[in-house]
C-alpha cells in the first residue's frame, strides 16, 4: 500500500466513526467497518512510521503507563459558582444586568452533565493532548485514555488547526448499571455512581481497559479566539461542526423567566435522560459581555450552575433490622444515621430481600449511598467500600423468624423469605393494622402502638376479636384510660357500617387491592357468593387474571379465614352489597370538575400517586398553571408554577391541606 492510500483509509474510517458515534447514522455495516480497521492495523504494523496521531487504531488503547505526566493548562480550568435556589439564581441575573447596565440579557442554558471535566488540545487538526482538570492549574495528561473515547474526535472536521476544547466525560446510566453488575459478578467493587465510574476509568493506567468501558464526551467550551460569532450559542454550533457532540438539550433564553422554565423543566425530566445531570449551567450568551463581567479569583462572573437537589447522600448504616409483614414476608431494613436527601430526612430504607443484601454486600457499620429516585421510597444504592470499618462482617440472614422463632421458608419462585406461622404476632399485628386502615375498616385510634398492646396482651388474635373487646378490659392497658378505651371500642363498633367492599379489602387477600375488591363486590353481591365462586367466574371480573383468582381461592380455602368471615358476619359487619353501595361507585368524587397542578416535592406521595388520588376523586391533573387551574398543590422547592399561581390568584394547598382534603 502507498502512503497516500494509507492516509485515505485513515480519513475514511474517521468519517465512519463520526457517522456512527456522533451522528448515530452509520453508512456501512459493522463487518465492513471491522474489515477496514483490521486492514489499517496491518498496514501500520508493516509501516510503523506512517501511523498518524489521529489514526483510529489508537481507539483500542496503547501500552500501559506508569504515571500521567502533569500538564499546565494554557488557561486555568476554573470552578463554577453554584446555587440550589431560584432566588439566588434571580440575584445572579440581577448582578449581571446591573453590571452591564441592561434590562435583559440573553442566556444560554445547558444541562450540567455529572461527569469529569476534560481539556482537549488539537494541533494541525489532530488530537494531541487530553488533560484532566486537576487543581485547575495543573492536570494529568491522559491522552491515551481519551483517545479511546469514541465521541472524542481524533481529527477535527474543518480547517481549525490549533484549538482547545473543553467538555465533560461521562458514563451513560445503563452502561453504568451493566458495568457494575459485571463487576459484582467477578467479585470486584461496584462504583457508587456514574461519575465515580467515569473518574475512576479515566485514571486507569491501562488504556486497553479504558477502551472497553463505554465513556462518552460532550463538548461545551471552545477557545474564544476561533469563535467568529461572538456568542456561546455560536460556540456550540461550531463545536458541532468540528465533529463534537454537544448537548441536544440547550436553549437560548431571551429572558430570565425562560431560564427558570428551562431549569424547572429539566429538574422534572432528568430521570428520562440516559445520563445523569446534576443541574443546569446558565451562561451569558455574548462573549463581549462575558469579558466585561470578568472573573472572581475562583470562577467566572458570567455563568452559574443551578444545581438540583441531590438525590443521594452518604450515611452510616447502623444495623440491618428485619420487618415481618402481614403476609409473613421478612424484609431486611437499613437503620440509618438520619440524612437529608432531596429535602427529606431519611433514617430507614428497605433492602428488599436477602439476595439484595448479599449481592450488594451491605454490612452493618458500612457507609452507604442512599438514593431517592423519582419515587418517594428511599433505597440503599451501594456501599462506599473505602470507608468500610475493618470490623464489619457480612450480614447473616436469620433462619428463624425474628418475632416468633418459627423456621423461615424461602419460596422457590421468588426471592422472598417468609414466616409461615399465621399466628406470628408480627403477622397478626400487620393484618389488624391493615384491617383498621383508612381504605379498609377505617377504625380511628387503632394505630401501631395500640395494636401492639392488644396483641401482646393476648386480647386480639384476629380481626373478629376486635368486635368482642370490652371497654373495661381495654382501659386496663398502659396509657389507655377509660375515655380512650370507650372511644376505641366505639370506633370499632362503628366500623360495622363500612361497606362490604371495604371489608373485602380489609381481609388482606393477597393481590386484592381496593379497586379489585370493589370490582369483586360488584360481581358477587355477598361474601357467601364470593367464597363459593369458581376460578372461571372469578376470572370474569374485570382485571382479574389467574394469579389474582388463585389468591382469592387460596384465601377462602383456609379454614381459619372462613371462620373469620363467619364470625365477622355474626358480629354484624356488612357482608353484602347494599343498594347504596352500588350507587357509591357512580357518585362523583370530592374533586370532580377540578383541575390540579402538582409542583415541588411531596413527602407522603410520589407525583404519580398524588395524581392518581386526585383522579380517583374525579379531578384532573395538568402540567401548567393557567386560569383554568383550580388548585396548585405545592411542596418544598416549588418555583415558577407557585409564583404563577399566586400571580393569578389561584388557590394553593400545601401537602397537609391536600391530605386533609383527601380525608386523611
Ligand atoms: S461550563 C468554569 N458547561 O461542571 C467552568 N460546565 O461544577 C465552566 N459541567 O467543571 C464550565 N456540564 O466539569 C460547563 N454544560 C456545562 C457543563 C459543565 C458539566 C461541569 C464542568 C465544571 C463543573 C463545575
Amino acid at each position: 500500500m502507498e502512503r497516500a492510500e494509507y492516509d485515505r483509509l485513515v480519513d475514511e474510517i474517521l468519517e465512519h466513526d463520526y457517522r456512527y458515534y456522533v451522528l448515530a447514522d452509520p453508512a456501512i455495516s459493522d463487518e465492513e467497518y471491522d474489515r477496514m480497521l483490521r486492514q489499517l492495523g496491518e498496514v501500520e504494523a508493516e509501516h510503523p512510521d506512517w501511523r498518524r496521531a489521529d489514526s483510529p487504531t489508537h481507539r483500542v488503547g496503547g501500552a500501559p503507563t506508569k504515571e500521567f505526566p502533569p500538564v499546565v493548562h494554557q488557561r486555568p480550568m476554573l470552578s463554577l459558582d453554584n446555587t440550589y435556589d431560584e432566588t439566588e439564581l434571580a440575584e445572579f441575573d440581577r448582578r449581571v444586568r446591573d453590571s452591564l447596565g441592561l434590562d435583559a440579557v440573553e442566556y444560554v442554558c445547558e444541562l450540567k452533565m455529572d461527569g469529569v471535566a476534560l481539556s482537549l488540545r488539537y494541533q494541525g487538526g489532530a488530537l494531541v493532548q487530553a488533560s484532566t482538570r486537576g487543581d485547575g492549574v495543573t492536570g494529568d495528561d491522559i491522552t491515551d485514555n481519551a483517545r479511546t473515547i469514541r465521541t472524542i474526535p481524533l481529527r477535527l472536521r474543518n480547517g481549525l488547526s490549533d484549538v482547545e476544547v473543553r467538555g465533560e466525560v461521562y458514563l451513560p446510566t445503563d452502561e453504568f448499571r451493566r458495568m457494575n453488575e459485571a463487576r459484582i459478578e467477578v467479585g470486584e467493587k461496584a462504583f457508587a455512581n456514574p461519575r465515580n465510574a467515569a473518574a475512576g476509568t479515566l485514571k486507569l493506567m491501562d488504556p486497553k481497559e479504558v477502551a472497553r468501558r463505554p465513556l462518552a464526551f460532550v463538548a461545551y467550551w471552545l477557545d474564544d479566539r476561533y469563535n467568529d460569532g461572538g456568542t456561546q450559542w455560536h460556540a456550540l454550533e461550531l463545536l458541532q461542526k468540528l465533529g463534537f457532540v454537544v448537548s441536544a438539550h440547550r436553549r437560548l433564553c431571551r429572558s430570565f423567566t425562560e431560564v427558570l422554565l428551562f431549569c424547572e423543566e429539566w429538574e422534572e425530566k432528568r430521570d428520562a435522560l440516559p445520563y445523569e445531570i446534576d443541574g443546569v449551567v446558565v451562561k451569558v450568551n455574548r462573549l463581549d459581555f462575558q469579558e466585561q463581567l470578568g472573573y472572581t479569583s475562583k470562577s467566572p462572573r458570567f455563568m452559574i450552575a443551578y444545581k438540583f437537589r441531590a438525590r443521594r447522600a452518604e450515611t452510616i448504616l447502623g444495623e440491618i433490622g428485619l420487618q415481618v409483614g402481614r403476609t409473613g414476608a421478612v424484609t431486611p431494613v437499613a437503620i440509618l444515621e438520619p440524612v437529608l436527601v432531596g429535602g427529606i430526612t431519611i433514617s430507614r430504607a428497605t433492602l428488599h430481600n436477602a439476595d439484595e443484601v448479599r449481592r450488594k454486600d451491605i454490612r452493618p457499620g458500612d457507609t452507604v449511598v442512599v438514593e431517592r429516585g423519582g419515587d418517594v421510597i428511599p433505597k440503599v444504592s451501594g456501599v462506599v467500600l473505602e470507608k468500610r470499618p475493618p470490623t464489619a462482617v457480612p450480614f447473616e440472614f436469620p433462619t428463624t423468624c425474628p418475632v416468633c422463632g418459627a423456621i423461615l421458608f424461602r419460596g422457590a419462585e421468588d426471592a422472598i423469605t417468609r414466616c409461615e406461622n399465621a399466628a406470628c404476632p408480627a403477622q397478626v399485628r400487620g393484618r389488624i393494622l391493615h384491617f383498621a386502615s383508612r381504605p379498609a375498616m377505617d377504625i380511628e385510634g387503632l394505630g401501631p402502638a395500640v395494636v401492639d398492646q392488644l396483641v401482646n396482651a393476648g386480647l386480639v388474635h384476629n380481626a373478629a376479636d376486635l368486635y368482642e373487646l370490652e371497654p373495661g378490659r381495654v382501659a386496663k392497658l398502659e396509657r389507655m384510660g377509660e375515655k380512650s378505651a370507650t372511644n376505641l371500642v366505639g370506633a370499632i363498633q362503628a366500623s360495622k357500617a363500612r361497606p362490604y367492599s371495604a371489608l373485602v379489602y380489609a381481609l388482606g387477600i393477597r393481590n386484592v387491592g381496593e379497586t379489585t375488591a370493589r370490582a369483586l363486590c360488584q360481581r358477587f353481591r355477598s361474601i357467601d357468593a364470593m367464597m363459593s365462586a369458581s376460578m372461571e367466574s372469578l376470572m370474569e371480573v374485570e382485571d382479574i387474571g389467574p394469579v389474582v383468582a388463585e389468591s382469592i381461592l387460596d384465601f377462602f380455602r383456609v379454614e381459619e379465614n372462613r371462620n373469620l368471615v363467619e364470625r365477622l358476619k355474626a358480629h354484624g359487619v356488612q357482608t353484602e352489597s347494599a343498594a347504596a353501595e352500588a350507587l357509591e361507585a357512580f357518585q362523583p368524587g370530592k374533586f370532580a370538575g377540578m383541575t390540579f397542578v402538582l409542583t415541588g416535592a411531596l413527602e407522603r406521595f410520589s407525583r404519580n400517586d398524588a395524581a392518581e388520588r386526585i383522579r380517583a376523586e374525579g379531578g384532573t391533573v395538568t402540567d401548567s398553571v393557567s386560569q383554568k387551574t383550580s388548585v396548585v398543590v405545592a411542596g418544598p422547592g416549588a418555583g415558577s408554577k407557585l409564583a404563577k399561581a399566586t400571580q393569578l390568584g389561584i388557590e394553593v394547598w400545601d401537602e397537609a391541606r391536600f391530605l386533609a382534603e383527601l380525608g386523611e
